[in-house]
């Protein structure tokens, strides 16, 4: 198999991780006979800084035309006081939007050799392993108006969450569909108790679960999601839910793992290619030490491979990898416990390579 891949690094620890993604790909390749290429592109802080803007027609281009999308992370204190049309988040959310990346997949499972890594009881985290389905190009990340005028000589800030009908339907049946390949189990949150675009995905919810009547359906607030996932997070599947409850819910549901670093995510369109990336973010405080987890980047490289090209063997080879190489013991600086050896962000990929080497699938 031959496939392009562009690559954005992107700021802060994005080029790190990146390039331990780039190492196990370029593994995969050797082992298994396929042919990867990568073009690389500009995007966030960097982009800034080269072409003045955060998401430059080039990287959009090169993403177009790519079979998948690597990216790291963008942001980091030094473009913290531009205006909001230059801050390097906005490239982020523009090859979302441009890429019509609705559909953001961002699992979470608890490895067993890591349980003692969580702030959480062993008992409340083991075995956990649910889906959140984010949605990612609606809501009110995008709405409009976005602004600050003067009204009654005072300053109103306005955000506007919008979404249409079939945004809704096309991200909840998401949600259904990997949910009937999984446990079988969708739980949609929202606030339908104040917010009427929550009413409205309720309905959809529903009128969407009457195709999947062997996919359960249960309805959860968001407020008492946050709460249910750190008392009882076994109880979730697939939970699929708007924009921002997402990107909260995801962070949260990162602890039980032990660290944001271990989170990996896809985020898909219908049809085009796929963008993959670790959760945690540029991380500045960390940047350019060696320090950085790659393994969020890795498991990514994981999605890839069975969401994007349906490599399933190359996929649980790489998971196999990450498997033995937690299990072995070995840990980065945001795993380890006091007093715990731990290995740079080279040293853990090499560590990978070595164990992927010598996998059998
Ligand atoms: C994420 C990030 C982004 C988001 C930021 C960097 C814009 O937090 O991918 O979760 O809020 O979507
Ligand atoms: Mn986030």
């Amino acid at each position: 198999m031959k496939k392009n891949i562009a690559v954005l690094p992107g700021d802060g620890i994005g080029p790190e991780v990146v390039s331990a993604g780039i190492r196990v790909l370029n593994e995969i390749g050797r082992i298994f006979n396929h042919e990867f290429t990568y073009t690389y592109g500009k995007i966030g802080g960097v982009a800034i800084d080269e072409e003045n803007t955060p998401l430059p027609e080039a990287t959009v281009e090169i993403c177009k035309q790519s079979d998948a999308i690597l990216l790291g992370a963008v942001g980091g204190p030094k473009w913290d006081t531009l205006p909001g049309h230059l801050r390097p988040e906005k490239g982020l959310l523009g090859i979302r939007k441009a890429l019509q990346l609705f559909a953001n997949l961002r699992p979470v499972t608890v490895y067993e050799s890591l349980s003692e890594a969580s702030t959480l009881k062993e008992e409340v985290i083991k075995g956990v392993d649910l889906l959140i389905v984010r949605e990612l190009t609606g809501g009110i990340y995008f709405g409009e108006p976005r602004e600050r005028r003067q009204q009654n000589g005072e300053e109103v800030v306005v955000d506007t969450l919008t979404y249409t009908r079939s945004e809704i339907e096309r991200i909840v049946r998401k949600g259904f569909e990997l949910a009937a390949v999984r446990r079988g189990k969708v739980t949609s949150v929202d606030k339908a108790n104040v917010l009427e675009s929550s009413r409205v995905w309720r309905e959809v919810a529903i009128e969407i679960a009457k195709d999947f009547p062997q996919v359960e359906l249960e309805h959860m607030l968001v407020d008492n999601a946050a709460m249910q996932l750190i008392r009882n997070p076994r109880q979730f599947d697939v939970m699929v839910t708007e924009n921002m409850f997402g990107d909260i819910l995801s962070d949260e549901a990162s602890m039980l793992t032990g660290s944001l670093g271990m989170l990996p995510s896809s985020s898909l369109s219908d049809g085009g290619p796929g963008l993959y990336e670790p959760i945690h973010g540029s991380a500045p405080d960390i940047a350019g030490k060696g320090l950085a987890n790659p393994l969020a980047t890795i498991a990514s490289i994981g999605m890839m491979l069975k969401y994007e090209f349906s490599l399933e063997k190359e996929a649980d080879a790489v998971q196999q990898a990450l498997d033995t190489v937690l299990s072995e013991g070995y840990r980065t600086a945001d795993l380890a416990r006091e007093g715990e050896k731990s290995l740079s962000t080279d040293e853990m990929t090499d560590k990978l390579l070595e164990v992927l080497a010598k996998v059998t699938v």
